[in-house]
């Protein structure tokens, strides 16, 4: 792990490839070039970035998990990271919301901004961060509480509701994004660790949407999922912005 050149290698079909790849090495065996020649390739940079990351590596402790990521996140993009297991998928993404502070040997250097500003700046209170950044992970994770309340939760402590009215309707328009809502709106009282699998992971998005993130990052959240509860997540992510633009993929090595 340690030996592995972690710089994103872009799969992007405009690319050239670069001189001192074989011209016999085609976009879709890349991957196969030898691990020390493997290079960043595409653009790193996109138009009017929502987040800009510019050198990011992490620690933990004397292990070096993360070398020298550059990456921009676009505006209305869907940004997919590829790579195999243990290549530090989820130590990136962690970094854009802070959550690698939960881990006290974690140690992340480099600029990570938010709409230009620096989220690792002493300044930044990390609750309202991560309402802006919002996560999604793996494993579903509900709150051991009523469904109503794992959704009403963040809009309560956030103040984004000014009666039962408001909050009322941020938890069904939550639920709706989230393609839940036929599926609970009967049982609002019911525990939300009651659900299957699939609607679980749709309650923690649900639950990320509540708080209006600018950015949500999703940590493989169809992994413990089948074939259809995945098919409703993916339709999900794809519908998720609305006006979405575009989508990108990234692969990390
Ligand atoms: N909390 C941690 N403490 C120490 N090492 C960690 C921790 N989390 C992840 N790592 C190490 O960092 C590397 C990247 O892990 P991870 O980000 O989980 O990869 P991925 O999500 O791509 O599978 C791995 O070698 C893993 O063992
Ligand atoms: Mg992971």
């Amino acid at each position: 792990m340690d030996t592995l050149n972690q710089e994103i290698a872009y799969m992007d079909k405009t690319t050239e490839n670069k001189d001192s790849q074989p011209a016999a090495i085609t976009e879709r065996s890349r991957f196969l070039v030898p691990r020390e020649n493997r290079e960043t390739v595409g653009d790193i940079a996109v138009e009017n970035p929502r987040m800009t990351c510019r050198n990011v590596n992490v620690y933990y402790g004397q292990k070096h998990a993360i070398k020298n990521v550059s990456l921009d996140i676009g505006r209305n993009e869907v940004l997919a990271m590829i790579g195999p297991s243990g290549c530090g998928k989820s130590t990136f993404i962690r970094c854009l919301n802070r959550m690698n502070d939960t881990i006290e040997s974690c140690r992340v250097t480099g600029e990570i901004e938010l709409d230009g500003a620096n989220i690792y700046d002493k300044s930044i209170d990390v609750v309202p961060l991560r309402a802006q950044v919002g996560m999604v992970f793996q494993k579903p994770n509900p709150f051991p509480k009523s469904i109503y309340d794992n959704i009403a939760y963040g809009p309560k402590i956030h103040g984004l509701a000014e009666n039962k009215a408001e909050l009322d309707d941020i938890v069904e328009t939550s639920l709706k994004k989230a393609g839940l809502w036929d599926e609970v709106k009967d049982a609002m009282d019911h525990p939300g660790t009651g659900l299957s699998g699939g609607q679980q992971q749709r309650l923690c998005i649900a639950r990320t949407i509540a708080v209006s993130p600018e950015v949500i990052l999703m940590d493989e959240p169809c992994s413990a999922l089948d074939p259809i509860a995945t098919a409703v997540i993916e339709d999900l992510i794809d519908d998720g912005g609305g006006n979405r633009i575009q989508g990108r993929a990234g692969f990390i090595h």
